[in-house]
């Protein structure tokens, strides 16, 4: 038997060695997360906005899977930068303008329902544009460097990584104003525009950078919906202008690695990976991939999940985990989770040149 003593000074050491190494704040510790972006990725920014319900998400049934209340995210549950956050071990990553906001050295999100690349997007909407969540990002910038001085401030946000979801909007907001702009045209802007804000986030140390490419867009419930010509087919010119944008993204991204040093990306085919969910649902546990959960109208795609947008009715349907698609414009907490884990770990040809843990690591 141990002697009692030993035994209780080998537990008070051992306690004081876990407190040290687990409890006290080690801002070195983990690199921190950054998020900007549309309504894929805002985890409430628009609730502490002047703008109107139809960019909000702060009603049932949204958000009552996982957070059993409704938060401002665009789903049932999770989004896939939550998930991100819990694989990286670190919290949910709090909106910027939530009030008390005290997250600073795990990160902060800026993402804006509705937001675009261009800041013309939806603009009577109100919405954070992307350049303005770079003024926020600024602000934030100022207040780390108050609290940790200028060496820690720059040593964390060049550790940082810096997720950004962004563009549906951009193209969706062009289709539907009949945009004068060549399709190439406004491509070359919509990156353009996303690129000079990589650009800036670099200059401020920012040097890993997480973006996904856009989804089909055309197959969303909300797309095939307002184009009922082939009913069961997707909106094939919004593919097409997805699939512009994203080769257009890949070059950009390649030429940003070229040019800049130390600039490290990892670039997930969000495209590849809800077009297998949609042709194969069943391969990924769901049943449903062509209607949405939350809506009304054809597909459910009509965006009144809720009842507070376009109108008061909308259906629910009873089992949300055999949907890929929560309402008409975005995925179920199930496909979000699909979608982090091949942003997280996925091979090259889906989540490259590195993936998200990868650059969580350097
Ligand atoms: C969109 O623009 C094209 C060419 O400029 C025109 O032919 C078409 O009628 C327009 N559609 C709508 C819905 O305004
Ligand atoms: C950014 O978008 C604006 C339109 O909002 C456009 O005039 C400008 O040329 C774009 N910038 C770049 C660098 O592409
Ligand atoms: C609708 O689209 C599907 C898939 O592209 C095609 O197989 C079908 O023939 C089309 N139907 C009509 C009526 O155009
Ligand atoms: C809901 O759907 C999932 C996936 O198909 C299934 O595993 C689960 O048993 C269903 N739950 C209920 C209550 O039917």
């Amino acid at each position: 038997m141990m002697d009692s003593r030993v035994y209780f000074s080998l537990l008070v050491l051992f306690t004081a060695f876990f407190i040290a190494t687990h409890c006290l704040p080690q801002p070195e510790e983990h690199a921190a997360l950054f998020i900007f972006g549309d309504s894929t990725y805002d985890a409430g920014n628009n609730n502490y906005i002047k703008t109107t319900d139809y960019y909000r998400s702060n009603y049932v049934p949204y958000g009552e899977t996982f957070f059993k209340r409704s938060t401002g995210r665009f789903s049932d549950g999770r989004l896939a930068s939550d998930f991100i956050a819990e694989f990286a071990k670190l919290p949910y990553i709090t909106p910027y303008l939530q009030p008390g906001y005290n997250q600073f050295t795990d990160g902060a999100n800026f993402a804006s329902a509705g937001a675009g690349a261009l800041a013309e997007t939806y603009k009577s909407g109100n919405l954070i544009d992307l350049k303005s969540q770079l003024s926020y990002f600024t602000n934030f910038e100022r207040q780390l460097i108050q609290k940790l001085g200028d060496a820690k401030a720059k040593a964390l946000l060049s550790r940082a990584v810096y997720l950004i979801a962004i563009g549906s909007n951009d193209y969706a907001a062009a289709v539907s104003a009949n945009s004068s702009a060549s399709p190439e045209e406004y491509v070359n802007m919509v990156n353009g525009n996303l690129t000079s804000v990589i650009r800036e986030i670099y200059n401020k140390g920012g040097r890993k950078f997480g973006i996904p490419n856009l989804e089909p867009m055309g197959c969303l419930p909300s797309a095939k919906a307002v184009n009922p010509s082939n009913t069961s087919a997707c909106f094939q010119a919004l593919n097409d202008l997805t699939q512009l944008h994203n080769k257009a993204l890949s070059e950009a991204l390649q030429k940003l690695a070229n040019e800049l040093d130390g600039f490290k990306y990892s670039l997930a085919d969000a495209y590849t990976a809800l077009s297998d969910k949609i042709n194969n649902p069943s391969k990924y546990g769901f049943k449903e991939a062509n209607i949405a959960c939350c809506g009304s109208g054809p597909f459910r795609g009509t965006n009144s999940c809720g009842g507070k947008r376009l109108s008061n009715k909308y259906e629910l349907c009873e089992n949300v985990s055999e949907y890929v698609f929560f309402d008409g414009g975005h995925t179920t907490e199930k496909a979000n989770e699909h979608l982090a884990n091949l942003m997280w770990s996925g091979t090259p040809n889906i989540a490259g040149p590195y993936n998200l843990k990868a650059l969580f690591e350097l």
